[in-house]
């Protein structure tokens, strides 16, 4: 049995007051019932400037707390950049990686979304492995072509024992942000093929779906048998809303 997992992407929004608020309402919600008591893990992955704020609002709840970015340089002149470490000691256990935002904005590469995998799993953490193929993609057939080549670039650098002790998300880049979300049936035929690359090592990988999450369609999303719960950005903002989607993936 896979223990389902719900992130919060919050992305570039809101300032240390906003941020605050959310995590202690979601503490609030959460900690109705023992940390040990819960089927499903909850991770809130805010902007990099508050996650000291977050990690402390959540301290004690077994909420977790992750970035949504990497260097993948361990130290140096970097300016600007953040790396594995600094995320651990600022209470980070999970970060993203590879999110669609920053391969098509960032011109992020397979190679270097490889490279920032390895990095993250040197520093302790674990990473969340996102994937997905644009609309042009799906119409022109190529969406497990797509997924499974990211993935594979992964695989090439780390290793397929490393992949599938980390997390990987399958975000369609057309369901992200757009309000369009995938079918449950299209979802799980993209989930199906990744557990089928992964193969025997990959088994019980924790399979996250994102793009477009909500309460009204989480359960019957997280009720395909490979969706193992969810990547949330827009309504990871909205603590009832974001706590209803976790609730769904019980
Ligand atoms: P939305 O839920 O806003 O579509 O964003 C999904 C996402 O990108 C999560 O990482």
């Amino acid at each position: 049995m896979i223990k389902p997992l719900v992130a919060g992407n919050w992305k570039m929004h809101g300032n240390t007051e906003t941020a605050r608020h959310l995590a202690a309402q979601l503490v609030a919600q959460w900690s109705d019932r023992p940390v040990a008591e819960r089927s499903v893990e909850m991770v809130l992955f805010p902007p990099s400037v508050h996650l000291s704020l977050v990690k402390g609002a959540v301290a004690g709840s077994g909420i977790a707390v992750g970035a949504q970015n990497l260097s993948q340089h361990g130290s140096g002149a970097y300016t600007g950049e953040i790396s594995g470490d600094m995320l651990v000691d600022q209470g980070c256990d999970y970060v993203l990686v590879g999110h669609s935002e920053r391969r098509d904005l960032f011109g992020e590469s397979s190679a270097t979304v490889a490279e920032k995998f390895k990095a993250a799993q040197s520093s302790g953490l674990i990473p969340i492995l996102c994937v997905g193929e644009t609309l042009r993609q799906r119409q022109q057939e190529q969406t497990v072509a797509v997924v499974t080549a990211q993935i594979k670039a992964v695989i090439d650098c780390v290793g397929m024992h490393n992949v599938c002790r980390a997390v990987v998300a399958y975000e369609p880049v057309w369901a992200i942000g757009t309000g369009e979300t995938a079918s449950p049936e299209q979802a799980q035929q993209v989930h199906r093929a990744i557990r089928n690359q992964l193969g025997e090592v990959g088994l019980s990988t924790r399979l996250l779906y994102g793009g477009s999450v909500k309460a009204s369609n989480a359960a019957e999303l997280f009720g395909q048998p490979d969706i193992n719960g969810g990547l949330v950005g827009g309504a990871s903002l909205e603590a009832i809303e974001f706590f209803n989607i976790v609730k769904r993936a019980e």
